[in-house]
């Protein structure tokens, strides 16, 4: 059964990964700031910076009025500076606009500067446990290869997918509340990283190989393309 696999995902990724930092003591700024840094930055960069800089900036009201120099010495190591700037400009529109508190809205998280699709959907899914797919390249890996769904990797790939998931049993488990959003989400981003990777994915590992179309096929490193 899918979902069993699935279950066993969910197993596996809480026993490995429930210790990043992240991942305890959430609230729905911890989970703003780390799914910014991570979008860019691998999980050990982010390790050695994350609990630093919420040291620095606990709420959202002292990351709004960090100076330019406080934020570019907490930010040290991440790279893609923009970012922080963004997410300083995202902190300052939630107290303005939003009475201080990150909304539970895909429309009214969009609207902040700074906030595309995918974190929206992480701070719906990752921050709030709701219903929502936080697709970023290593979701779009996994579940590329996991429905054979063919096409250059990219935002038409990304619509497939999503598409695919809409149609699929797991997203009406995850509406009656028995498969987690957070926990899949999470699981998924952690297979793409440690399994499924893009070259040489260690298949055998994978506790969705006997229902993923890719190693079936024997083509896992086929997918998704690359164009060229
Ligand atoms: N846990 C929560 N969000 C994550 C992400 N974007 N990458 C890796 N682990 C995560």
């Amino acid at each position: 059964m899918i979902l069993d696999d699935f279950n066993t995902l969910i197993s596996w990724s809480l026993a490995s990964f429930s210790h990043l930092p992240w991942r305890e003591n959430r609230t729905l700024y911890r989970t703003l700031v780390s799914e910014i840094m991570l979008q860019q930055t691998t999980v050990s960069t982010v390790l050695g910076r994350f609990n630093l800089f919420m040291e620095e900036f606990p709420s959202l009201s002292d990351l709004a009025s960090a100076s330019e120099e406080e934020l570019t010495v907490a930010w040290k190591g991440l790279g893609y500076y923009r970012r922080a700037r963004n997410l300083r400009l995202a902190a300052q529109y939630f107290l303005e606009e939003e009475g201080g508190v990150i909304p539970g809205d895909y429309h009214r998280l969009l609207k902040a500067p700074g906030i595309g699709e995918y974190t929206a959907s992480a701070l719906l899914a990752i921050g709030q446990n709701k219903v929502s797919l936080p697709l970023d390249a290593n979701l779009e890996r996994v579940l590329a290869r996991f429905y054979l769904i063919k096409g250059p990797k990219g935002p038409a790939l990304m619509k497939k997918i999503r598409a695919r998931f809409q149609e699929e049993l797991i997203l009406k488990e995850m509406h009656q509340g028995e498969v987690s959003p957070r926990e899949l989400s999470e699981a998924f981003m952690d297979l793409g990283r440690m399994i499924c990777s893009i070259r040489k994915p260690r298949c055998i590992e994978c506790p969705l190989k006997n229902n993923c179309k890719a190693y079936e096929m024997n083509e896992a490193e086929k997918y998704p393309e690359v164009s060229s």
